[in-house]
Parts: structure tokens; sequence; C-alpha cells
């Protein structure tokens, strides 16, 4: 793997390959894990080149500690992505992103922003905007790659990119989830294991709604009942349960196949967010060790 590690290098070199063929490109903040190495072969399979970043982006985090506290692995990093198949290596800083002169935010309006991570992480989204449109323009890829476990990002990003007609296509990949079904994120290393045990509460909620959908409930308070059992064993309640429209983040009284479950809960020290889009599948899993 290649690693560039300015802006201006990054630049150069992810053009020349986008000249040379079909270029995808994997952002991340880093602290990778096997959910971010499957999106890079997916890439790698679906394209040329594979250019991934790796940018702690200071602008979506509205915690000053959160970001302090973000995990930092570098060379772990890049042995895994160079093992998954990345070709160029983007490792960018703050100063080099965001010059004293930076001006310019990307922002969208609250119905889609500042509900369900945007209201507990106000800001944030346009954090993601912003340097996604960046990134977008540093690497000039023609196919981008985002995990659907942030789902909203995944609706915003989308959103971004047919507003403004950005030449890159947007693909979106499953979420990968550990044998007992918790799904990977950069925060599960933060996980003790009694907290870990219970961040296992989120796709068992997550599972009895997408059951009771499954067994023909509509109703929506009906379906979010269903996961409410689930949910007894933490702390306290999540931060947001919801049955969304996956297009506009809209809620109704009944739901769809399609629409998509979101869930974010503090365990522990952790915020974990998971989803389900109704009528996919989930499971099964096998019980914890
Ligand atoms: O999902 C992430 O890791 C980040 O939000 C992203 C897309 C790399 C932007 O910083």
């Amino acid at each position: 793997v290649r690693t560039l590690t300015s802006v201006a290098q990054a630049s150069l070199a992810c053009h020349a390959a986008g000249h040379a063929g079909r270029l995808g490109f994997v952002p991340t903040m880093g602290a990778i894990h096997a959910g971010h190495t499957s999106l890079v072969r997916r890439a790698k399979a679906e394209n040329d080149t594979v250019a991934v970043s790796i940018f702690v982006n200071p602008l979506q985090f509205n915690d000053p500690g959160d970001l302090a506290r973000y995990p930092r692995t570098l060379e772990a990093d890049a042995e895994l992505l160079a093992a998954a198949g990345a070709d160029l290596l983007l490792v960018l800083s703050a100063g080099d992103m965001y010059p004293p002169d930076f001006a310019t935010r990307v922002t969208q309006p609250a119905d889609l922003t500042s509900v369900f991570e945007g209201a507990a992480r106000p800001g944030h989204f346009d954090g993601v905007l912003t340097v996604v449109s960046k990134l977008f323009g540093i690497s000039g890829a023609c196919r981008a790659y985002f995990g659907r476990k942030d789902f909203q990002q995944t609706v915003v990003i989308g959103r971004l990119v047919q507003d403004l007609n950005l030449p890159v296509t947007v693909v979106v990949c499953d979420t990968l989830r550990e044998p007992d079904g918790l799904a990977l994120s950069s925060r599960n290393v933060f996980l003790g294991p009694d907290d870990r045990a219970r961040g296992l509460s989120l796709v068992a909620a997550l599972s009895a709604v997408n059951l009771a959908f499954e067994r023909g409930e509509r109703d929506v308070p009906a379906l979010l009942s269903a996961g409410a059992p689930a949910l007894a064993r933490l702390a306290g309640p999540p931060d947001y349960f919801a049955i969304a429209d996956p297009s506009d983040l809209s809620v109704r009284p009944r739901a769809r196949a399609g629409d998509v479950v979101l869930l974010a809960a503090r365990v522990g020290a952790v915020r974990l967010i998971d989803n389900h889009v109704l009528g996919a599948k989930l499971g099964p899993f096998s019980p914890g060790p």
C-alpha cells in the first residue's frame, strides 16, 4: 500500500489512478476492523484501484472528550488495509484538511440532520457532510463505500451526492456482526465484558421487532413494544428507538417493508448504534461465550 500524508499528494495519486482506471474509495476514521476491511474487499472487487482515507475528523465530534478518546491505531490499520487490498492510503491531518482560512460548511435541513444521531450529536452531520465533500473532491473516486451501520450517515451522504450531482456512486454495504450479533464498531474496544454482553440488547431488540414484522404486525408502537423487553437490561432508556422511512427519515404510524428500525443506547461508557431494515434477514446468531 502506498501511503500519502498530504492532501496535495493524495489528490495527485488518486486522480492519476482515476485516469488510469476505476478508483474505489473507502473513507474511514481508522481503528480499522473487519467491517472496514469488508468495504475494502468489495471496493477491490469492483474497481481497478482502491484508496482508503484515515482521518479523525474534528468537525464531526461535538464532544472534545470523544474526539480525544477516539482510538488511533495507524500501524495496525495500515497492515489490515494492505492485506484487504488497499492500494493508496491517505493519512490526512486536521491542519492540512482545515487550514486557518477554511470557511465552508456543507449543511442539510434539520429533518435529516437534527433527528436521531443528529439530536444526540448537534453539528455531527454538517461535519460529516463537509469532510465527505472534501474527500470526494480529493479522491475524485467514481465509487465510494459506506457501511449501513451508520444508516443516517448513508442517507445524508446519498442526498449530498444527489443534490450536488457529485460524480460518485455511493455503495452501501451490509453491517458486519460478531457471531453473537453485536454490530462491529471501532467503539466496541471500549466495552468491558459485562457491557459487551449488555450491548447485545440492541440486536436482540432489532430481532424482536423484525420477528413481529415478519408475523404481520405493522403498527409502529406495537412493533417497538416487541423490542422493548430486550432493552430493559440497559441502565437507562435508549437515546432513540424508532422506525423511519429510509428515504427521508420521517416516521409514520404504520411500517412498510424497507423501513428502517433505528436504535442508539448508552452501554457503560460507550454509545452504541445499530439498525435493521424491516423485511431483510437478521441472524440467526450464536449465543456468546
Ligand atoms: O463513518 C465514518 O467513519 C466517518 O463518518 C466518515 C464517513 C469517514 C467521515 O469522517
